[in-house]
This record gives C-alpha cells, sequence and structure tokens, in this order.
C-alpha cells in the first residue's frame, strides 16, 4: 500500500495498511495481574474500580508493561464496565466473583438509563488518557477503548458475567423493542465516551465485543455487526484520524462477513482462528489490518511450542498488514519471563 509514512508510530503504518517484517506488538490484558508491579499498584487501591478512576494510578500500572517490555502500545488502563456504571448500572467487583451489575430485566429500567453524567463520571478516564500522553515514549501508541453494545447489555441484564448470557439472549428474543431502546443507547454512549477519548489522547480505539460468539447466526448482524458498524461510521466522520479495531470475539467463520459489514481498519482473531486460513479468507481486498493471534496458554506454556506458535502466524501474514497479539487476555498465572521470550523472538525479526 503506498503513502505510508515511515515517521509515523508502527501501530498506525499497520492500520494504514503497510506490510512489516516485524510487525507492532501490544498484549491484551499486558496491564494486570501476571506482573508484580501491577499487584503492588492493586493492592494500594481501595479496589478495582478505584484503580479504574484514579488517574494516577491507571497511568501507572498502564505504563509498567511498556517499561518492562517495550510494547508498541499502550492500552489505557480501565475496563469495559465504566461505561455501564456511567449509565445507572451500578457496577461492582467482587473479589474473586468478577463483575456485579444491578440485573435490567424490564423497559422501565431500561428507559431509566441515562447519558446525562456520562462525560462527568468518565473525567478521570480521560485525565488519565491525558496524562499518559505525556509520558509514555514517544513512538508508543496510545490505545483507547471500550466494550461493544451487545457485550455491555449482555452484562446488564444478567447482572455479571456468564457463560453462555441465556438471560440476556432470552431478553433479546422475547423483547426485542426494548433490547432494541438498550443497544442504541448503548451506540450513542460508547461512540460519545470514544471521541473524548480520542480529544484527549488516544490515537488509535479498539472495541471489544468479547461475547459476540454466544450469538446465534440470525442474531449476530442485529445485535453484533451492525451497532458496531454504526458506532465505526461515525467515529470515521467524526475523529478520522483515529482508526478502530475490532474484536468480535467467538464468531468463527463469520469473522469474513464482520470485516466486510463493520468496516473498521482493524480486526482482532480470537484464539480459535486458523491464521493461514484468515489471511487468505478474510476482506480479500487486504484493505483490513489483522490483529492477533498468539494462544494465550501458549504463552502460558512458553518453551519451543510458543516459539513455533509465533513462526506460523508470522508466515500466515507475510503479505498483510498485521499486529502481533493475543487471541485473548493474558492469564494472570503468565511467568513475566514469556512475555520477554515473546518480545526477543518478535524482534528477531526486525527488517
Ligand atoms: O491491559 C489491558 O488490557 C487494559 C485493561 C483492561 C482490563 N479489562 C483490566 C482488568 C481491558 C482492556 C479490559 C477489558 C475487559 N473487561 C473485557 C474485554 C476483554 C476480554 O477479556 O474479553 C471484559 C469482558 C471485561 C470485564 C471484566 N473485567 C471481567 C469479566 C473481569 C473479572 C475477571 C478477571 O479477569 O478478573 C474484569 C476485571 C479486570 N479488568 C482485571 C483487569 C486487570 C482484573 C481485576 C483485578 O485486578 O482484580
Amino acid at each position: 500500500m503506498g503513502n505510508v509514512d515511515k515517521t509515523e508510530k508502527r501501530l498506525i503504518r499497520a492500520l494504514r495498511g503497510e506490510v512489516m517484517a516485524r510487525p507492532p506488538v501490544w498484549l491484551m490484558r499486558q496491564a494486570g495481574r501476571y506482573l508484580p508491579e501491577y499487584r503492588a499498584t492493586r493492592a494500594r487501591a481501595n479496589g478495582f474500580l478505584n484503580l479504574c478512576y484514579t488517574p494516577e494510578l491507571a497511568i501507572e500500572v498502564t505504563l509498567q508493561p511498556i517499561r518492562r517490555y517495550g510494547f508498541d502500545a499502550a492500552i489505557l488502563f480501565s475496563d469495559i464496565l465504566v461505561v455501564p456504571d456511567a449509565i445507572g448500572a451500578d457496577v461492582s467487583f467482587v473479589e474473586g466473583e468478577g463483575p456485579k451489575l444491578v440485573p435490567i430485566r424490564d423497559r422501565a429500567t431500561i428507559d431509566a438509563l441515562n447519558l446525562d453524567n456520562l462525560h462527568e463520571h468518565l473525567d478521570p478516564v480521560y485525565q488519565t488518557l491525558g496524562g499518559l500522553r505525556e509520558q509514555l515514549p514517544s513512538d508508543v501508541t496510545l490505545i483507547g477503548f471500550a466494550g461493544a453494545p451487545w457485550t455491555l447489555a449482555a452484562y446488564m441484564i444478567e447482572g455479571g458475567g456468564s457463560k453462555d448470557y441465556q438471560i440476556a439472549r432470552q431478553f433479546a428474543r422475547t423483547e426485542p423493542q426494548a433490547f432494541a431502546v438498550l443497544i442504541d443507547k448503548l451506540v450513542d454512549a460508547i461512540t460519545a465516551y470514544l471521541e473524548r477519548q480520542v480529544d484527549a489522547g488516544a490515537e488509535v480505539l479498539q472495541i471489544f465485543d468479547s461475547w459476540a460468539g454466544v450469538l446465534a447466526p440470525d442474531e449476530r448482524e442485529r445485535w453484533c455487526f451492525n451497532p458496531m458498524a454504526t458506532i465505526v461510521q461515525r467515529l470515521r466522520l467524526s475523529r478520522p484520524d483515529a482508526p478502530v479495531i475490532v474484536f468480535p470475539r467467538g464468531v468463527g467463520a463469520a469473522y469474513v462477513d464482520a470485516a466486510r459489514l463493520i468496516g473498521s481498519q482493524g480486526i482482532s482473531l480470537d484464539t480459535s482462528i486458523d491464521p493461514a486460513w484468515a489471511a487468505a479468507a478474510i476482506d480479500p481486498d487486504h484493505s483490513v489490518c489483522l490483529q492477533g493471534n498468539l494462544d494465550p496458554v501458549a504463552l502460558l506454556a512458553g518453551g519451543q511450542g510458543m516459539i513455533d506458535c509465533m513462526d506460523r502466524i508470522r508466515e500466515a501474514f507475510q503479505s498483510r498488514a498485521h499486529i502481533f497479539n493475543l487471541g485473548h487476555g493474558i492469564v494472570p498465572q503468565v511467568p513475566p519471563e514469556h512475555v520477554t521470550a515473546l518480545m526477543e523472538h518478535l524482534k528477531s525479526w526486525e527488517e
């Protein structure tokens, strides 16, 4: 692809379509419990959400993996559930049990959700981004993010995490109109939130649809691809300089439809996707940058097995714009030195 400015940061160059011998790299959940320095900062914060809402601490944990490993991008330290929290879902994190929300089961509760305090509530996140832009090395890209409408709605209806989001999916099938109102509110909230993140300093945005894979084919377009497409279209108009990566985790062969229908600059592949299949089947015009997709368990296991998995990914994406990443987040049990080995191997591909 032409017109690539080599002075631009690696991650941005890949999202503009440049193919690089050594792709840019960052890892989902690169800041987190596998790092002793994260656990130390976490212990100083009064609970996980407080860590997200305290700019000084959120900046510190965002920078920790950059200092240690020199990734090409830093992802804002926060959580996807701050948006439901900001519009009235009252989120809490119970130690060892994961997130809890006040469950939504009727139209009246959906109507009562409101975006009036969105930016006020999320102001600490914008402050975190501003501070990060000042403190990050000049060659590191700052990534902002949000959860996708379907995944946020699933947590809000269910009242927390779930294996298959049966209650949320039943609600979507029995009360599609009320569910559509919820999805539309989330599209508006997420778009406004991401726009402000760009204004505060985010250079690239990622939208996590972590539970896209539980939807049946007849629900996928309506509740997952179309709402994400709306957000991407609006951002292309309002913040044209900030490329968007979407992560419709678990949709299998429908990744082909996702790339076509959503129209983002990047798409993140989950662990189940064969990289050689993806390189050939997704967006044959090569206008979308593919991100992924080392198995987080290959990183956990480490050794030559991990190196072999990395080499297969490299070979598959040789002729495509690619961002090296995992197929899902780092698990807390990962020994930090396995990430060092990953980075050493990746840097050996340097042109
Ligand atoms: O380094 C980074 O990637 C940035 C920070 C980040 C976190 N969560 C921090 C976090 C990001 C991008 C997220 C996104 C997120 N949060 C997703 C989408 C990505 C995915 O994993 O599919 C989802 C589904 C959530 C919701 C969430 N947050 C759950 C289910 C949990 C509890 C489970 C767990 O892993 O403990 C969280 C908590 C959370 N978010 C932690 C971190 C570092 C662990 C909290 C702790 O320190 O106790």
